[in-house]
């Protein structure tokens, strides 16, 4: 596991879209896996920024998500796919057809999650992996206890899950239950792993990572077995380390 520090969110995100352009200039049809949430927003500003300046195109890539609320349409401005459109698709030359999120209203779940991960097979696995981090260590949304054997599934959101993610609903009320998520074997597969971590609220977790063997009380810490993961974390994110 390799770590970078950075100095703040803004450098965090610099260095992860460089990474991400590497991967996409030295492969144009390259697959990657992506995440939503708050620590990696800037990071996809920047790949916007440089489509702008640079052209960089999406033309060939394909994506899958690592996971989308379960009972969330995909119109909902609270689902994934919504974030997706939003802060990412709509800003690049990404055909629509080369995006996969897994369908949160799937009847049938479990074929819905079987597909899932054939599909990534088929087309050809995961060259880089974008993750953040849960303050209780999970990676997707794979929970503490989550079985290093997973692959995608449906879950049950730990309360402490659902509040950090209350801010984007209108009460907690309203932050679904359960979510569909590639488990940690999908997330093992991929070929490069890239985990953001940014702010204070994060201090805790990244002590406890880099301080943990494997185990599956803290997730992330089985991305040590990874032989390419790296970490990009910004001085806040690390203050407990120092
Ligand atoms: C999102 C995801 C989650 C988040 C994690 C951190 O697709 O899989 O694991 O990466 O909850 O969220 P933020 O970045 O909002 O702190």
């Amino acid at each position: 596991m390799k770590l970078i520090e950075a100095k703040d969110y803004h450098e965090m995100s610099m260095l992860a879209a460089e990474i991400i352009l590497d991967q996409i200039k030295s492969k144009t049809d390259s697959v990657l896996g992506l995440a939503t949430g708050g620590t990696v927003l800037g990071t996809y500003q920047q790949l916007i920024l440089d489509h702008q300046q640079n052209k960089t195109s999406y033309q060939h890539i394909k994506t899958f998500n690592l996971d989308e609320y379960a009972g969330l349409s995909k119109q909902d401005e609270n689902s994934y796919h919504a974030y997706m459109k939003k802060h990412f698709f709509d800003e690049v030359n990404i055909p629509s057809s080369q995006t996969f999120l897994p369908n949160g209203e799937a009847q049938d779940m479990k074929t819905e999650c079987e597909t899932y991960d054939l599909k990534i097979e088929e087309l050809g696995g995961i060259d880089l992996q974008l993750l953040g981090i849960g303050q209780n260590g999970h990676i997707g949304f794979n929970e503490p206890g989550s079985s290093f054997e997973s692959k995608t599934h449906l879950v049950a959101l730990e309360q402490s899950t659902r509040e950090a993610n209350a801010r984007y609903f209108n009460s907690i009320e309203d932050v679904p239950t359960h979510a569909v998520t590639m488990g940690i074997a999908s997330i093992m597969k991929s070929k490069k792993i890239l985990l953001l971590a940014s702010g204070i609220q994060k201090s805790s977790i990244l002590y406890d990572l880099f301080h943990s063997d494997v185990t599956n009380s803290i997730p992330a810490t089985i991305l040590m077995n990874h032989p390419d993961t790296i970490i990009i974390a910004d001085q806040e994110a690390l203050s407990k380390l120092h």
